[in-house]
């Protein structure tokens, strides 16, 4: 089958609904985020979308060292195959954690590993679990410039727990650290461009504070998918998105990038409602994005006008909107979400341009 430009042979063969990466898109992802940022040193990316060691593999052959993620299966990971740099963007309290952090920082000496801070509480906890191990590790201040998720408000708050950071002698500030995730979704570009400028304020201010004072700072780790391209060129900025790696059919909505949609979910149609107009496909909640509001959890390609209306576990209904499509037909999903498809499946399906399975990706950090 051939659907705009993905072409896959033999469907029959793949129980639906299976995740398929094309190798060559994400290849092609990987040079696009190279032009764009001008050498792999400036880039942190994200482990949590693709999750995989061949495709962190791929990351390390284009060049990229640092690599950031979310839970310690993801660091674990990272550290056993090659990561020189890891930063974990996940507040760690839970003294389990902690346990298997300082284990994971005993078994891997030659790793650096970082991690963020955003309350006094993150201090409290982490600094025992240090002492106990007589390690030192490098923090970043979690700002919280609009998401409102994790993270220090920018201001007076902030730079008052800059300076207490200082104070712990086995935690060591290394500068600021912002998922900008307030711009997501955004289309104006001129809106994503006035945080960016926002966030480099705030950051500036924290420098300031820091030089003024002697307290250490070196670095920064700032963005998603929606800003990277956004932040200008300094020495003290590197840019940390994920979905870059597969993209999907949201940020494919942002027409200054050039990424491809790397990863799809091949489903097919069990089922029809002629008077409303829809199709049920095999596309539930169980096979992609259920974190997006129900029309973005995927698109058809090759359907511009089907949009989703409701998805259960393992049904996905879509109002057809004049397109045609019939009961038996296989199709093709772009996720709406890469990161939230790709932790629905054990592994995705590798395939060449023409179409043909090569391999299979294992989603190596899918669990906690
Ligand atoms: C802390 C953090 N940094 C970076 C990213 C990467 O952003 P994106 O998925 O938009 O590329 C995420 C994504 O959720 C995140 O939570």
């Amino acid at each position: 089958m051939k659907i705009a430009n993905y072409e896959l042979k033999r469907p029959d063969e793949l129980e639906t609904p299976v995740l398929i990466v094309y190798e060559h898109l994400v290849k092609k992802n990987i040079s696009e985020i190279l032009k764009i940022a001008g050498s792999p040193d400036k880039v942190i990316p994200h482990f949590k979308t693709h999750k995989s060691i061949q495709v962190l593999r791929m990351q390390i052959a284009a060049g990229f060292r640092s690599i950031k993620c979310a839970t310690l299966r993801e660091a674990e990971v990272l550290a056993e195959n090659g990561v020189s740099e890891i930063l974990i963007a996940y507040p760690m309290i839970h003294p389990k954690k902690l346990k298997r952090f300082i284990n994971l920082i005993n078994n891997f000496p030659d790793v650096t590993f970082k991690l963020i801070v955003g309350t006094p509480q993150h201090l409290e906890a982490l600094s025992p679990a240090l002492k106990s191990n007589n390690s030192q590790i490098g923090v970043y201040l979690d700002l919280d410039t609009g998401m409102r998720r994790t993270g220090i408000q920018p201001g007076k708050e902030a730079l008052e727990m800059y300076s207490k950071i200082s104070q712990y002698s086995n935690i060591i500030p290394l500068g600021v650290h912002v998922f900008d995730g307030q711009a997501l979704y955004k289309p104006d570009l001129q809106e994503r461009k006035n945080i960016v400028s926002e966030t480099l304020n705030s950051i500036d201010q924290i420098w300031e504070h820091a030089q003024k004072n002697n307290l250490n700072i070196s670095d920064n780790v700032v963005a998603g998918s929606w800003t990277f391209h956004l932040y200008p060129d300094r020495p003290n900025i590197r840019i940390s998105p994920g979905t870059w790696i597969y993209w999907d059919s949201r940020n494919a909505t942002m027409e200054e990038l050039n990424f491809d949609v790397a990863a799809i979910v091949l489903g097919q149609v069990i089922d029809h409602d002629p008077q409303k107009d829809t199709i049920t496909t095999d596309i539930g909640s169980k096979a992609c994005s259920p974190d997006q509001p129900t029309e973005h959890r995927f698109k058809l390609i090759g359907y511009p006008n089907a949009i989703v209306t409701a998805q259960s576990e393992e049904h996905g209904v879509i109002k057809l909107n004049g397109e045609k499509i019939s009961i038996g037909d296989y199709v093709l999903a772009a996720p709406g979400h890469a990161c939230t498809a790709v932790v629905k499946y054990p592994y995705s399906l590798v395939s060449d341009p023409s179409g043909e399975i090569i391999g299979k990706y294992n989603h190596d950090a899918r669990d906690h």
